[in-house]
């Protein structure tokens, strides 16, 4: 058995999930990583008995510029199974999402999974999903991985019964612009910065110049992944106000449990 394990990951944790999903299938497993914008360039054809889509969610929904990209990848006919991963606040309509676009791309939805990772906006004083996805999740994972195919062996290709989300109406609405007014555009502070260009580089949609290091505003998705990748810890970001970390910290404290659909 073929698998394809098509992914987006900015900070990691998305790769993380499908590292263990992968240790969890028997067979040929070939991973395409679509993080990098030159990865988006052109369509992924599929080529495998089963595909694993895996992204993280932003908004409680599959990124809109992620979204468009896969909505292009057709499916005749072929297995899928869904994985969003979020930080501990809601994955509210990702996987919805990704039943529709089974529908409608002629893929067979088998599996759906949710599971949880680090939040980008984690910190000290609202540390949520910190350290996340552990090694319990990551177990989940492979087990997710055991149970699709198992799955597949009964030769039961059903689509899995996804929850809906009562706050699906007013998720669709949401603009990106929601994210910018919540979260500061990582910036340059102080002198550490040495130019190694690292942060352009790993923008998983080239909004930073590498020869100015100047972030392009309206593409920014606040992603952090140049924040964290950055070795002099010279970009910064954050709520813009302590109130948001606050009300950030009170709803992602509790730890949630992953969830699959089979
Ligand atoms: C712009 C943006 C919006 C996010 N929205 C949500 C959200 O609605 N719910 C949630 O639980 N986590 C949200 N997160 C957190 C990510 O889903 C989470 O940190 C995920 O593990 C990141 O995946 P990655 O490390 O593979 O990039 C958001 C993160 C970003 C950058
Ligand atoms: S510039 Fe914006 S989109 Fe690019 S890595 Fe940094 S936070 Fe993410
Ligand atoms: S990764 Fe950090 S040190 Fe390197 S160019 Fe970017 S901000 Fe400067």
């Amino acid at each position: 058995m073929k698998t394809e394990i098509i992914y987006f990951s900015a900070t990691g944790t998305t790769k993380a999930v499908v590292t263990a999903i992968a240790k969890g299938l028997t067979g040929n497993v070939h991973f395409i990583d679509i993080t990098q914008p030159e990865k988006r360039k052109n369509v992924t054809a599929v080529n495998g008995d089963l595909i694993i889509i895996a992204i993280p969610v932003y908004g409680e929904r599959i990124p809109h510029f992620l979204f468009d990209y896969i909505k292009q990848i057709k499916g005749n006919g072929t297995l899928l199974a869904a994985v969003s991963v979020y930080g501990n606040m809601g994955f509210g309509i990702s996987l919805e999402q990704f039943k529709d676009f089974a529908k409608t791309n002629n893929f067979r939805l088998i599996a759906a999974g949710t599971f949880i990772g680090q939040h980008t906006y984690t910190s000290k004083e609202a540390p949520v999903a910190y350290g996340r996805p552990d090694e319990q999740d990551l177990s989940q994972a492979e087990f997710f991985a055991r149970s699709i195919q198992q799955k597949i062996k009964m030769g039961d290709f059903t689509c899995p019964e996804i929850p809906k989300c009562i706050l699906a109406g007013f998720i669709t609405e949401l603009p990106d612009s929601g994210t910018r007014f919540l979260v500061r555009q990582p910036r340059i502070k102080g002198t550490s910065c040495n130019a190694c260009g690292a942060c352009a580089r790993k923008c998983p949609v080239g909004a930073i110049d590498l020869n100015t290091l100047e972030i392009n505003e309206s593409k920014c998705l606040r992603c952090y992944a140049c924040v964290k990748i950055c070795p002099k810890e010279a970009r910064t970001g954050g709520l813009r106000l302590s109130v948001f970390r606050t009300i950030f910290y009170h709803i992602g404290m509790k730890r949630k449990k992953n969830q699959i659909f089979l």
